[in-house]
């Protein structure tokens, strides 16, 4: 398929990252359906759009013209069936367990044309992870957005083994005409390269904090003027959850056995004490 040939496009998932993402396709011309197992989330998906349209035009950010017409390309619709059945390109965007999401790719298989390109946003699982519960993994790949999905400048593209080099440029394509720069991943990697990177500061962060090396403000300190950082690593985890940053170790020291996988202590101390950080009004910092 070739770019002005993509036309339609499916969203599965309406949450934090699928309603975005189905919003900044409409805006730039797509025509989209979103979708999800969800009646309430949907529900809660359209107001959140209708919101965020409503306050894109009063801050002066968009025209009434723009925003009528990204709100006429997007529909809703009532299940999986209806969305994928005359998709060029689905988007995944479900929950983040392995389970649920073949089963989405296998239905997506079934349902969408045989055309149709399947790309999952999850932030952890490569696609060949999927694309073998679907009988086209030559047009199966990630396409990672970050949050938020519609003002983030960046998506990654990840090239599996078994993905065609049509489907990454389709999908580089794609993600140039949402307004978005792609970043090419030529191999599979856990993580990809953002999330890659964020670890590798997070953990040389938490090992001179355990060590004691330094306060954690002045870590914060340094990644933020040293390094112009817009937000040191402590403060970033203090926003996105400590408790969130305790599983994701936890579960990958699982997976890895690796002794440097383990919950650093900084991090386990604060989760044992329900030290969450904004949500829980202490973390790293008191707020
Ligand atoms: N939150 C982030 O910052 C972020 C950033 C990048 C990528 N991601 C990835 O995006 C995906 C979604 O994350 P999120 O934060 O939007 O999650 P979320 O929990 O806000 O939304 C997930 C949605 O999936 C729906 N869902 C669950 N099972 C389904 C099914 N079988 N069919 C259809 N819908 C189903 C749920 O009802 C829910 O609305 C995950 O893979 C996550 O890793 C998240």
């Amino acid at each position: 398929m070739k770019i002005d040939e993509l036309k339609r496009v499916c969203v599965v998932g309406a949450g934090l990252m699928g309603r975005q993402i189905a919003l900044n396709a409409a805006h730039h011309g797509f025509s989209v359906k979103l979708s999800d197992a969800s009646a309430e989330q949907m529900s809660a998906a359209r107001t959140w759009i209708e919101e965020y349209v409503a306050s894109r035009i009063e801050k002066g950010r968009w025209t009434k013209e723009e925003a009528d017409a990204a709100q006429a390309h997007l529909a809703y619709a009532a299940d999986l069936a209806e969305a994928a059945q005359d998709a060029d390109l689905a988007i995944e965007a479900v929950v983040e367990d392995l389970e649920v999401k073949r089963k989405v790719f296998a239905e997506l298989d079934r349902l969408c044309p045989p055309r149709a390109v399947l790309a999952t946003n999850s932030s952890t699982f490569v696609s060949s992870l999927v694309a073998d519960a679907t009988k086209r993994p030559a047009q199966v790949a990630n396409l990672h957005y970050f949050n938020p999905a519609l003002v983030m400048e960046v998506v990654e593209v990840v090239q599996g083994p078994h993905t065609a080099p049509e489907t990454v440029e389709l999908l580089l394509e794609f993600a140039r005409r949402n307004g978005k720069k792609p970043i090419l991943l030529k191999k599979e990697i856990e993580g990809f390269i953002a999330n890659r990177l964020l670890w590798a500061l997070a953990r040389e962060a938490t090992s001179l904090l355990d060590g004691g090396y330094a306060t954690f403000e002045e870590i914060d300190l340094a990644a933020e003027k040293a390094l112009g950082y817009p937000m040191g690593p402590f403060r970033l985890m203090d926003l996105t959850g400590v408790d969130l940053a305790y599983m994701i170790r936890t579960a990958r020291h699982k997976a890895t056995g690796r002794e440097e996988d383990k919950p650093p202590r900084c991090i386990e101390e604060r989760y044992r004490a329900g030290h969450y950080g904004r949500k829980t009004g202490r973390g790293f910092y008191t707020y």
